[in-house]
């Protein structure tokens, strides 16, 4: 399936029947059933049940009347999904395709499933409800990947390996930035996939965005070959930061985006030019964030604890955006030209090492002209 195909399936899952019925016309049941099926697998972290049996489940799928049946396969802690049915089931799930997309890909409130029924085979056996009930436990998580879960970001971190939590302490600010805007369908970029010249290192925090944003596209930049961090809704882009035409390129994939993270070089340098070439194709309402902004007052990356408001420097930088954040408010207005990023500044936040910039026109007007730009005396 086409990383388009999985937009247009997000995009379909809040709409209505007839749209959702046509959007799996258009793309084949076959393939709809796959990109879910997908979803499912790894929502369902079965990479914990390393001890686990062979567990075999049929999806038994309907569209139109038309059945057709997949197979999701877990195996020490791997998940292997096929068309087909298999010859000896442990269980099957039957639901109308369109209410498995409703499902997966609907926003939280949408989430209801009510097409579904599980048929347990071996429920006569002991092995069904006696010692560890290994089919019992994967056919719930397989499942769950379809019903409306809040997750703990800090949880998230420290389960997919990201540095977020634990040496930083972003993931409890990006959940307060981050929650309302779980259920939307985003772009999101992370620069820097991490584990530097490791082709499998890193992707830890790719792949949290990814559970976290259950109906976003999260792409990742890197300037080595990451290409084994690709999944379903992850999509790797190899270049370098402070290269504006390979960055240009990567827009061009990932459309207008929601959410930018540099967690790349960290030179300030690169922090720069990443955000003035990325910045004006941040949707109104984003979220700019600068990871590891400690680098602002490091000689070795460009910074610097001298001259405190270099603004080649990315603390510089951000502060003076507060300025900007302002610049309607200069006396005289002649003051301050304001620039297009001055324009464009909604909030500006500052935690430790973590800078947040959202985007939204800033055009509110000064203050009526009639208000004393001076203390009144009330002697
Ligand atoms: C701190 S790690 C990223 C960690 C990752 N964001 C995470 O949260 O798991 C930094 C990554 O940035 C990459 N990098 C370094 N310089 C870069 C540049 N100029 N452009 C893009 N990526 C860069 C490195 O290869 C490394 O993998």
């Amino acid at each position: 399936m086409t990383e388009q195909q999985v937009r247009e399936l997000i995009d379909a899952a809040t709409r209505t029947p007839g749209e959702i019925d046509a959007a799996i016309d258009r793309i084949g049941p076959a393939t709809v059933a796959a990109v879910l099926l997908d979803e499912l697998g790894s929502r369902a972290d079965i990479d914990e049940l390393t001890d686990y049996p062979t567990i075999v489940v049929e999806f038994a799928l309907s569209h139109r009347g038309e059945t057709a049946s997949h197979t999701i396969t877990t195996d020490k802690g791997r998940t292997t999904c096929a068309p087909g049915r298999p010859d000896a089931p442990d269980a099957v799930v039957s639901q109308e395709l369109a209410d498995l997309l409703r499902g997966v890909f609907g926003t939280r409130g949408a989430r209801t499933n009510p097409t579904r029924s599980i048929a347990w085979h071996h429920l006569g056996e002991p092995r069904a409800i006696v010692g560890p009930p290994h089919v019992f436990t994967t056919v719930r998580r397989l499942l769950r990947g379809s019903e409306p879960v809040s997750h703990d970001l800090s949880e998230l971190s420290i389960r997919f390996g990201s540095d977020k939590w634990g040496l930083h302490y972003y993931t409890p600010h990006y959940e307060k930035y981050f929650t309302p805007l779980a259920d939307l369908a985003l772009n999101i970029l992370e620069i820097g996939v991490g584990g530097y010249s490791h082709p499998e290192w890193g992707g830890g925090s790719l792949r949290m965005w990814k559970r976290f944003f259950h109906r976003s596209m999260v792409y990742g930049v890197d300037t080595f070959d990451k290409q084994a961090h690709q999944r379903q809704r992850i999509g790797i882009l190899q270049g370098d930061q402070s290269d504006v035409d390979f960055l240009e390129q990567a827009l061009g994939r990932t459309g207008p985006l929601d959410i930018v993270i540099d967690d790349g070089s960290h030179l300030n340098s690169d922090v720069l030019t990443s955000f003035r070439c990325l910045f004006p194709h941040l949707r109104p309402g984003g979220l700019y964030v600068v990871e590891d902004v400690q680098t602002s007052y490091w000689p070795g990356f460009g910074g610097s604890s001298e001259n405190l408001d270099d603004p080649a420097t990315s603390v510089g930088f951000t502060k003076a955006l507060v300025d900007g954040l302002n610049h309607e408010e200069f006396e005289p207005a002649e003051a301050r030209t304001p620039t297009a990023t001055d324009r464009q500044i909604g909030s500006l936040h500052f935690h430790h090492n973590l800078v947040v910039i959202e985007k939204a026109r800033n055009e509110e007007g000064a203050l009526p002209v009639w208000i004393p730009r001076r203390p009144i005396d009330r002697r």
